[in-house]
């Protein structure tokens, strides 16, 4: 894929070259790993993204449908050689993948902080392909911003596109849960801006390859960490059927969750199931023809988000996540967090009124003894959603809530380096 190289150099390349910039970084646990690299520079664009099939497929499919017209260099795409795939920025690569949702919301709650820091500490504990990030960057001057995400060639793709657009900004390929040694490593006491964006970006979610897609083959994975952890072929083939028909009843809500089970069951007895597209016909043929035809969706897209929530852990992830992070918020920081499932909000949604909280006593108590004192604030009452405009651009943003608090300033904050050592 060399001739795709137009400007800087492979990645390979380039990561060899650039050092981590991070003063004192220090990677505890060895999930955390520096992405590589760590610390992009500014201006450092490329034309060329390496990983993974999605960016060969995407060249290909946009060199399929360009016309001479589109061929003609705007500025950020190179010029086509005759018979040569054009090529594009990692701006227009990352963006033209994955769509942020409630982006405006969000950024509306980072701005007022934008002028009072200095500099402004954002972490993105998902930066997927870097959307939300790019927003925050544009709209809060100066800020400095922590990227986190659990899957290498999001995370890639994400350094490769605000690199593009002149941000300096430093990853890390780790799981969410981690953030606090993540910050430690960044040299971050404490964070005025943090975003969580959960569940998977449309890059994984289109890809067959990855294992997430109903309609395109691929293998049964689902990781978004392909380097380590089961598969969701793994669970299919070897949990009991009881506990299979437990994950898709509870996590993915399907009222079919037994015969779902059952069918899975008795169809790995004739061989494993292995690949997507096996998955989603045994489900398909689960269901009774009748509840086929009213629903609105494929019937296996609730038993393939169940499994993908085992697979990640997705529900403990944000749990560990919320536990962690009050205590690294500055004083006034806040706090976004965007979720695509019940569970999951009700799970922030409690914990946020926890946060909030005068007293945390039992309800009979007839005096207060914990003296809890109000740690947050909490600025939607109600979560908000994306409106008819956004849902007519993005669809996938449908189910997406977004709650977001504020921590008070006289909530403990956070313990220097020095303290917590
Ligand atoms: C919905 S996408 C985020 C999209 C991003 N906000 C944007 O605008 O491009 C969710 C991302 O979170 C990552 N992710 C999910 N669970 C994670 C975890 N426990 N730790 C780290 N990253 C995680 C996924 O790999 C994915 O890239």
């Amino acid at each position: 894929m060399q001739h795709w190289h137009a400007c800087s150099s492979t990645f390979a390349r380039r990561n060899k070259r650039l050092p981590d910039s991070a003063p004192g970084a220090v990677h505890p646990g060895e999930l955390i790993r520096d992405s590589v690299p760590g610390t992009v520079l500014p201006g450092q664009c490329f034309r060329d993204s390496s990983p993974g099939d999605f960016t060969r497929n995407f060249m290909q499919e946009r060199e399929q449908g360009m016309t001479s017209a589109d061929k003609k260099d705007t500025g950020t795409t190179a010029h086509a050689e005759a018979g040569q795939p054009v090529a594009m920025t990692a701006a227009e690569l990352a963006s033209s993948r994955h769509i942020p949702v409630l982006r405006d919301q969000v950024v509306d709650f980072a701005r007022p902080l934008a002028a009072q820091r200095s500099p402004m500490r954002i972490l993105d504990a998902t930066l997927g392909l870097g959307g939300h990030s790019q927003a925050l960057l544009e709209a809060c001057p100066g800020a400095q911003l922590l990227g986190l995400d659990r899957d290498e060639e999001a995370l890639a793709l994400a350094r490769g596109r605000l690199a593009c657009l002149g941000f300096a900004v430093e990853t890390r390929h780790c799981r969410f849960s981690q953030c606090a040694a993540a910050l430690d490593s960044a040299g971050w006491e404490s964070v005025d801006f943090a975003l969580i964006d959960i569940g998977v970006s449309s890059l994984q979610l289109d890809e067959g390859e990855r294992g997430f897609s109903l309609h395109a083959d691929g293998p049964l994975d689902m990781r978004m960490d392909q380097g380590s952890g089961q598969t969701a072929a793994d669970l299919v083939n070897t949990l009991p059927c009881e506990k299979l028909r437990e994950i898709i009843a509870s996590l993915g809500e399907d009222p079919m969750a037994q015969r779902i089970a059952r069918a899975i069951c008795e169809e790995r007895a004739k061989g494993p199931i292995t690949t997507t597209l096996r998955l989603a016909d045994i489900v398909w043929h689960a269901y009774p023809k009748a509840w086929r035809a009213k629903s609105r969706h494929h019937p296996a897209t609730r038993t393939f988000q169940a499994l993908r929530m085992v697979v990640n852990n997705e529900l403990g992830e944000l749990e560990a996540f919320l536990e962690s992070i009050l205590a690294r918020m500055s004083s006034g920081g806040r706090l976004c967090v965007i979720t695509f499932h019940s569970l999951e909000d009700r799970l922030v949604k409690r914990t946020m009124r926890r946060w909030a909280s005068g007293c945390l006593c039992p309800p009979h108590a007839p005096v207060c003894r914990c003296n809890h004192q109000p740690e947050v604030e909490i600025l939607t009452r109600k979560p908000l959603v994306a409106d008819a405009a956004e849902l007519a651009r993005n669809p996938r943003a449908s189910s997406a809530k977004l709650r977001a608090c504020e921590k008070c300033a006289a909530a403990h904050t956070p313990l220097t380096m020095a303290e917590r050592t």
